[in-house]
Order: structure tokens, then sequence, then C-alpha cells
């Protein structure tokens, strides 16, 4: 049926990954609506179906390369319908040569850095009868155009790439090094949004704690934060991720005076065990993250404190894991994001002695899991009865009858509710505490 309706054509993106890849998709779709497309319902409705990749773990990839059957059958019912694969996994050495020889129906390839010149290569590539490939990591990171996927919540990349190499990581690899956005580009983003009428900006970065370093200007992440919370009309700052290392006491000064920062503090930690954390090119040990951790929250009241860790590391002996357990008892995070460690080609992590088998990986994941349910159930259950304020997101996902919502403190809290409030700030107070969902019920 496609190529044949009359009328706009219609793009599909599917995003894997983080937040920035969530970002890239909306600059893709900003582009794709500038040269006339609509978006489709489905998949199997586009023109243009683009899927936008992930490199960081195998699991992400292997979702992507399963997928491959399903599109080579769409562009048999329909040959005129343009794919595409974007994103980190195709920057990766040679994997884009070794699809496109494998995959020929595939008409794209491009990574993060080509964003800018995605309109002329979505045209070339519609005459072209081999598969186009852009992976070059030059491009210029300022887009006319961009399709937001809210109108009251808004991601803003501050810096792109990544300079750590945490022995385990492919990022450095695909997004290259970091590179600061100007500071006046940002708080001019700001501003515009927030006349809109957004409520909630998201600032994204690898590393969003070493925001300035490589800018002429004197600029770091601290200022940068104090600059936005002094915006009018916004209401919530949120920022992710930080590195712990480079997470200054002004930083969270900044925080704690500020008013629209949110208490809410993600701090990947990856592991508990400073024979690891060393390993793994983290730049700290556990009593310095256990310190830091004491400090913000004697200096910011009713904070969040949530937390990645990798199980399975190369080397991770049983006492390690045991020192990882200890750490997240010690701390009690609100949540904790677990992932089973994920041999990544060029990381240094690969060529390490003492990979863990998959069997221990799967036991400790499970075990840490279990932990966190618990610590998370209780952290939750200390908030019943206590009055929240909640941005309104999205309707519930499993029930069309409730909305759901963000604490400042990242919290996702179900609401039941007649009226529209998406996109509003609502007082609730909260009725019901599960390990990683709370209720709620409106107060106003
Ligand atoms: N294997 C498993 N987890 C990884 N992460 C990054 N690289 C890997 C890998 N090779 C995790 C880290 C990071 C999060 C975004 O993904 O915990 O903080
Ligand atoms: Fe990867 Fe480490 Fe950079 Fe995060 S800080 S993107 S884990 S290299």
């Amino acid at each position: 049926m496609n190529g044949q309706v009359l009328g706009p054509k219609r793009y599909y993106i599917l995003t894997y990954g983080c937040q920035m890849n969530v970002y890239d998709s909306e600059v893709l779709s900003g582009y794709l609506e500038s040269m006339g497309y609509i978006p489709a319902n489905s998949e199997e409705d586009a023109d243009v179906l683009i899927i936008n990749t992930c490199a960081v773990r195998q699991k992400a990839e292997e979702k992507v390369l399963s997928k491959l059957g399903k599109l080579r059958s769409f562009k048999k019912r329909n040959p005129e319908m343009l794919l595409v694969l974007w994103g980190c996994m195709m920057q990766q050495k040679g994997f884009a040569e070794k699809i496109s020889n494998k995959y020929k129906f595939i008409d794209l390839i491009g990574g993060p850095h080509s964003l800018q010149r995605f309109p002329q290569l979505l045209e070339k590539a519609q005459t072209s009868s081999k598969t186009l490939i852009d992976t070059s990591i030059e491009g210029e990171k300022e887009h006319p155009h961009i399709k937001r996927g809210h109108s009251f919540k808004a991601w803003i990349p501050i810096s792109h790439g990544c300079n750590n190499f945490c022995t385990y990581c492919v990022v450095p690899y695909v997004r290259g090094p970091e590179i600061s956005r100007s500071p006046a580009k940002i708080i001019q983003e700001v501003k515009e949004l927030s006349k809109k009428g957004y409520k909630e900006i998201t600032l994204l970065g690898q590393n969003v704690n070493s925001y300035g370093k490589d800018l002429k200007e004197d600029v770091d992440f601290a200022d940068l934060l104090q600059h936005l919370d002094g915006i009018e009309g916004l209401f919530r700052i949120r920022y992710m991720t930080s590195h712990p290392r480079d997470f200054n006491d002004r930083i969270i000064d900044i925080i704690a005076n500020g008013e629209k920062i949110c208490e809410h503090f993600h701090l990947p930690v990856q592991s508990g065990s400073n024979k690891i954390l060393k390993l793994m090119n983290r730049g700290y040990t556990r009593d310095y993250y256990l310190e830091l951790i004491d400090k913000i929250r004697s200096r910011v009241a009713n904070c969040s404190i949530t937390s990645d860790i990798i199980v399975g590391f190369p080397g991770e002996k049983e006492k390690d894991f045991k020192d990882t357990l200890d750490l997240m008892q010690k701390v009690q995070f609100d949540a904790a994001y677990i992932f089973i460690y994920s041999p990544r080609k060029g990381t240094k992590a690969l060529e390490m002695a003492g990979q863990v088998s998959p069997e221990i990986k799967k036991e400790r994941i499970k075990e840490l899991n279990k932990i966190q349910s618990i610590i998370s159930l209780n952290k939750n259950r200390d908030l019943l009865g206590t009055k929240q304020e909640i941005l309104v997101e999205e309707k519930s996902k499993t029930n069309p009858n409730m909305l759901t919502g963000r604490t400042r403190t990242n919290k996702i809290v179900h609401v039941s509710s007649n009226g529209n409030l998406l996109g509003k700030l609502v007082d609730v107070e909260i009725t019901e505490a599960k390990s990683w969902t709370l209720t709620g019920k409106c107060l106003s």
C-alpha cells in the first residue's frame, strides 16, 4: 500500500538506548518534518523507517540484529520504502561495512555525528543502488530542526562524547571526545522553552559534571546550573549522567540553594570494590563515594539517590561482589540499575584476565536486584502519607484510567483522575508504595 498512497510521505523511528539517543531521534524527526514527512502509525506504514541503535551492551545490538529479517520483509512488500540504520552501533569500527555487505537492502547507515547531513544523505540514498554510509566522526552538533516528544518537558544536550574511557565502555569510541555546547546557546534554548510553557528540562551529557572543561570561556557545570536556575517560568531542572569523581562541593551547594534543580542524584557507582573500581578506571574509591553520599544527604534534605552497577566485571571475585553488596546496604539507594558486564569490542576490559562465567553473573545480578527491591520498597514506604508534587507525564501504560507522573526526586507516581492533568504540576498524597512505583491521590 505504501508509496501508492498520495499525500505526504510518512516516517517511523524506533529508538534504542539512552536519552541522548531519544534526543537524536527528536532531531531526525525535526529534519524529516522540515522535508515534508509526517509521522506514520506503525513501522510497516512508513515510507522511511529508521532504527536508532545503541552499542553500550550486546543485548541492545542483538535486538537490532534480530529486527533485520523483519526489515527485509518490509522491503520485499514495498521496495520504495527507505530503510535507515542510525546511531552508536553503526559507529563501531567496520560495523557499517559488515552490515551493508550482509544486508544489502539497507538504504542508509549513519552515526550520531552525521545528524546534520541527514536530509542530504536521505535524498542521495533514494537514488543510490548501494547502501549509503556516513560514519565520519566530524559533524556540526547544532541543529536548526527538532521535533520534541513532549510539549512540557525537554531534553537538552550540554555536551557530546566522553573523555573518561572507563575500561568497559564503548561510548568514547562511538560518540568521540567530549565537546561542550556554548553556554549562551544552552541558556537561549532553555529561555525559549520556558517561554513556550515547558515545565521541566533535563540537561544531557555522558558526564555533565565535566561540562565546560574544553571551552575557552571560564564556565563549569555549577555555573551553568546556577544560571539556568534563575530562568523565569521554568519549574524543574534535571541532569544526567553525573560522574562521582567530578561531583564537587560547589555543585552540591548550588543544588542545595537552588530553587528549580531537582533533589535527585543519579550517581553511577558501578562497583563497591576498590580493586574493580581501579580496573574500571573510574577514578575514585568506595570511601570517596560513601563520603560524597553523606555530604549530599547532609546538605540536600529529602533527596533521592540512584545508581548504576555492573556485575561480573573481569576479575570480580566473591569478595569484590560482597563489597558491592555491602556498599548498597550502606548507601540505601532509592533505585539502582544493575547490569551484567557485557564485553565490548575495542575496550580494555575485553582483554582483561578473569572473565566471569555467565552463570555467576546471573546469580550476582539476581541477588543484587533482590536486595535493591527490598531497599527501594522501604524507601518508598517512608513516603506514605506525605505530600509530593508530581509533573503528570502520560496515561498509565497498564491502566487507562490512571495518569503517571514523577516527583522531584524522580519517583514514578500513578494517580487516578478525570481531569486533563497532562503536563501539569499537581500535589498528591502518597497512598501506596511498591518497589518501583508509588500511587497517590490528587490534592488539588
Ligand atoms: N556492560 C554492562 N554495562 C555497561 N554500562 C556501560 N557499559 C557497559 C558494559 N560494557 C552501564 C554502566 C553505565 C550505564 C549507562 O550502562 O553502568 O553507567
Ligand atoms: Fe562510558 Fe565512563 Fe564515559 Fe560514562 S563516563 S560514557 S561509563 S566512559
